[in-house]
């Protein structure tokens, strides 16, 4: 194991001692070569907003971040679940009360799914309050002739194909600041308002959804929990308490550096920094380089990290990156997030379950199958198959069980919004449906019906391999 750390003074309750990342500063990255960061025009603009976004407060304080790190551990040892969902990139303009209490309400629902079917306590992570960076695979784009540098999220630049909105403007990182915020703020709100109430789950109900195919089953499973809350309830003679009170967490891929480097904090009575932005920060496919800059800056920080893992990594690499990431197998530290495509997964997952497992390191598995089975229509929309995504998921829980790991959850883009932006799925959309409502401005994501379906195969799914486990068909 790679020496990069030395003894701590302190340990956490509940979790391990961990070692002091030597030779570390907020700041270290810059001196390791960085991909995906923009180049601001004015130096001294740039360096001044650095210097507001350092006095601003945190959006998040470093006891949730333990928390979450206790309950990843446990999502390490079968214990919970973890659904990570929201948009491929929130926008400025979707910082609107809609948009946010529609995504709730879905990841919501499809918590409520997971619980009931898996028996299992979720770990709810939101892709919100902070995902407004965004890489790319060109630094430019090219449209009839003018090039212009590509839209790297609305904490970078603007979407629009004019000079002026594709030009990185720092003042932006203080607008992203200021709604992640915002965003944090009314989800907490609606939380401790009751929102989340086990005793009131047609608060989560979405205006638009009319009849869904799924909604019967979604209806039936919500009547039957109630009925066993009521009963619950006349048995004791008493509220059942906790029911109105769900936590929720917030990630973003940590892309923009200077944005997180800003964010990077030490506290009263915890040792070390904390990247006090988000509570589950999460490194890239495109910026995985070991010897590169995000590496070096999510080596320091105290926040549990999540790694996205393609198909090019192979199993010495993924070693390698876990020691220095995680170099004392802290428990819920490390998740690695899978997103291998539908037609890959099958031979490029099972040498790196196989040398994780070999090697002891502790890491919670989580299948992203949105990533890999990104395609473009022949009219030209980015879009994925539902199939390919559902293919991906049930080949990930079979590779697991095959290997003796654990799946321990799942990575989507999803939204509480109509769009038709991902083929298939209950309502069948086709090509010809895209046109409808394609609203993103990245990737394409799962609507309504499509996540609470993914939902309801995860359970499916799940089940299935306990009753074969049961049944002593597999390990
Ligand atoms: C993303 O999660 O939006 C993303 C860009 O993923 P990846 O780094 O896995 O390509
Ligand atoms: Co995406």
């Amino acid at each position: 194991m790679q020496r990069n750390s030395r003894l701590s003074m302190s340990s956490d309750r509940n979790l391990q001692p961990v070692n002091l990342p030597l030779d570390w500063t907020p700041g270290s990255w810059r001196a390791r070569p960085a991909q995906q960061l923009p180049r601001y025009p004015d130096a001294g603009e740039f360096e001044a907003t650095l210097r507001e976004l350092h006095a601003l407060p945190p959006l998040v304080t470093s006891w949730e971040i333990m928390t979450l790190k206790q309950h990843l551990a446990e999502a390490q040892e079968g214990r919970r679940f973890l659904l990570q969902g929201g948009d491929c990139a929130e926008t400025f303009e979707g910082c609107s009360s809609e948009v946010i209490s529609n995504r709730l309400k879905v990841l919501l629902q499809m918590s409520l799914v997971l619980v009931h079917g898996l028996r299992l306590p979720v770990v709810r992570v939101g892709r919100f309050a902070g995902q407004y960076a965004k890489p790319r695979s060109t630094e430019t784009e090219t449209r009839d002739g003018t090039t212009l540098p590509s839209y790297r999220g609305d904490i970078v630049n603007a979407p629009e194909f004019t000079a002026q909105a594709r030009m990185p403007d720092p003042r932006r990182m203080i607008k992203a600041h200021a709604r992640s915020a915002m965003t944090m703020n009314f989800v907490r709100a609606l939380i401790d308002g009751g929102f989340a109430d086990l005793h009131h789950p047609e608060y989560w109900n979405l205006a638009w959804v009319g009849h869904s195919p799924l909604a019967d089953e979604y209806r039936q499973m919500v009547e039957g929990i109630g009925d066993a809350v009521r009963f619950m309830e006349t048995l004791s003679g008493s509220e059942v308490h906790n029911l109105n009170r769900v936590d929720f967490y917030t990630s973003h891929e940590a892309l923009l550096l200077p944005y997180e480097e800003g964010q990077t904090r030490e506290v009263p009575r915890q040792w070390g920094w904390f990247n006090l932005s988000t509570h589950f920060p999460w490194i890239g496919m495109r910026t995985a380089q070991l010897d590169g800059a995000h590496v070096e800056y999510f080596r320091g920080i105290r926040n549990p990290i999540g790694l996205k893992v393609g198909p090019s990594v192979d199993a010495d690499q993924l070693l390698r990156l876990i020691d220095v990431l995680n170099p004392d197998d802290e428990p819920g530290r490390m998740t690695l997030i899978h997103r291998m495509s539908a037609g890959q997964i099958g031979s490029r997952l099972p040498p790196l379950l196989e040398a994780v497992r070999r090697e002891g390191r502790r890491v919670l598995w989580v299948c992203d199958p949105m990533h890999g089975n990104t395609e473009s229509t022949s009219n030209g929309y980015k879009t994925r198959r539902f199939a390919n995504i559902r293919s991906e998921l049930e080949q990930a829980f079979d590779l697991h069980a095959a290997a003796g790991t654990r799946l321990g959850g799942v990575h989507l883009e999803l939204t509480g919004e109509d769009v038709t932006e991902c083929l298939g799925g209950a309502r069948e959309l086709t090509e010809a449906d895209l046109g409808r409502a394609y609203r993103s401005n990245v990737d394409p994501r799962l609507n309504y019906e499509q996540a609470l379906e993914i939902a309801m195969l995860i359970v499916r799914k799940r089940v299935r391999l306990e009753q074969l486990a049961g049944a002593g068909t597999i390990a």
